[in-house]
């Protein structure tokens, strides 16, 4: 029988600023889910990293199902509550929309699901990331499932030697493509390294796998929560469901796409690039500039309705030098204060006066052929060669 893995997340207010998330507002979530949640799902976990609270639910009903995301909607209504009783900061900020219509969809919260059918044992790790948006995956799940440097298994692994169906979406234009790797890797990098614009949305087994053909592996918030709203309302902070061993990436080649603190954006006001360190859940504040951007991981099985664990993945003393390294990063990086390439291009920056300072300094601007910017007469063509 299938089964449907549904993880739900959402910032609903947070302490002191965009920190943490407050207790009396997880345990909330929690109890919400329990009460009502018989029924609808047959199991779920509650975490939390940095400002995000994250809902992992284990059900019968399919992708898009109403009433599973009715009960995340509802649990984060209530914690909502306690968050603004408690005056906690960005009290229900991603809850975007006032009423419940069907699909969480579109409403704020990020949500990654998947039907699988399950296996004897059905491993399974759900990442979760602050401070950064959903391209932030496409680094890591490319190495996990088609880089064979970080998962050998692609090479000595039968199971696994034909590759995967990466599925990448368009988040500006709104479409989407299936490529095969490793036959298309080369056209799914050009695409995935663009990573504010095509991001992995889900992989697949492919039709031929030996043991699990054509289906779901993976799968990727993808809701750019700026879009859904118009204007900026907090970052997409997103989350991730992969599936685990056996002719899959193993749970130590997953993780080990974690192992090299790379660039991602967001950090500070959503507009900054920083390296994405690794952490155990507990130590998951966001302190330091707001950040640096983190990635927590926690690891179960699934058998009869039953979510086991969760193992907290990156509390391991393994990822001490990753997260050394990220520090040495930030160092490094936070020099540049405001400049790029710290500060992130204007067109992907979360917040921005430049449209105010244009707007201010209209008139002083001199088109430097003009009479009035004479004295730079024939300067133009050369500045514009510069910049060519
Ligand atoms: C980034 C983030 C924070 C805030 C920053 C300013 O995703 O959530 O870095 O952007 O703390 O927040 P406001 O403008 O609410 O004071
Ligand atoms: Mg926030
Ligand atoms: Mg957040």
């Amino acid at each position: 029988m299938k089964v449907t893995l549904s993880h739900i997340k959402a910032d609903i207010g947070s302490l002191p600023g965009h920190t943490t998330v407050h207790e009396d507002v997880v345990n909330q979530v929690r109890n919400h889910v329990k009460d009502h949640g018989k029924g609808i799902i047959s199991d779920f976990h509650i975490s939390s990293i940095g400002d995000d609270i994250q809902i992992t639910m284990a059900h019968n009903l399919g992708i898009n199902a109403k009433e599973v995301h009715g009960l995340a909607w509802d649990a984060f209504k209530s914690g909502t509550e306690v968050a603004k009783k408690l005056g906690l900061y960005g009290a229900g900020q991603d809850l975007l929309k006032d009423s419940f219509s069907g699909n969480i969809k579109g409403m704020g919260p990020g949500i990654a699901e998947m039907e699988i059918t399950p296996r004897k044992s059905e491993p399974f790790i759900v990442y979760m990331m602050d401070k950064t948006e959903p391209g932030a995956f496409n680094y890591p799940i490319f190495k996990m499932f088609a880089d064979p440097f970080n998962t050998p298994g692609l090479v000595i692994d039968n199971n696994m030697h034909e590759g995967f169906k990466f599925e990448i979406w368009d988040i500006i234009e709104g479409r989407n493509v299936y490529l095969n790797a490793p036959e298309e890797m080369y056209d799914i990098i050009s695409l995935i390294g663009s990573k504010s614009r095509y991001v992995i949305k889900r992989v697949l087994t492919r039709e031929t796998h030996q043991k699990l053909p054509d289906e779901n592996v993976a799968v990727v918030t993808t809701d750019k929560l700026s879009f859904i709203a118009g204007e900026y309302v907090g970052k997409d902070d997103p989350a991730a469901i992969v599936r685990i061993q056996s002719g899959l990436p193993a749970s130590g080649e997953a993780m080990e796409a974690f192992s090299h603190p790379y660039l991602v954006s967001g950090w500070m006001r959503g507009s900054f690039n920083g390296p994405l360190m690794p952490v155990g859940l507990k130590y998951s504040k966001m302190s330091r500039f707001d950040g640096p951007p983190k990635v927590g991981a926690l690891g179960f099985v699934y058998k009869d309705g039953k979510l086991t664990g969760p193992v907290d993945m990156f509390d391991d003393p393994a990822f001490d030098g990753a997260r050394k390294l990220a520090s040495d990063i930030a160092d490094y990086i936070r020099r540049m204060g405001p400049f790029e390439p710290h500060r992130l291009p204007d067109e992907e920056m979360e917040y921005t006066t430049l449209p105010k300072v244009m707007e201010k300094l209209k008139g002083r601007f001199v088109d430097m052929d003009s009479p009035q910017g004479s004295k730079n007469k024939g300067k133009k063509r050369e500045a514009i060669l510069d910049v060519e």
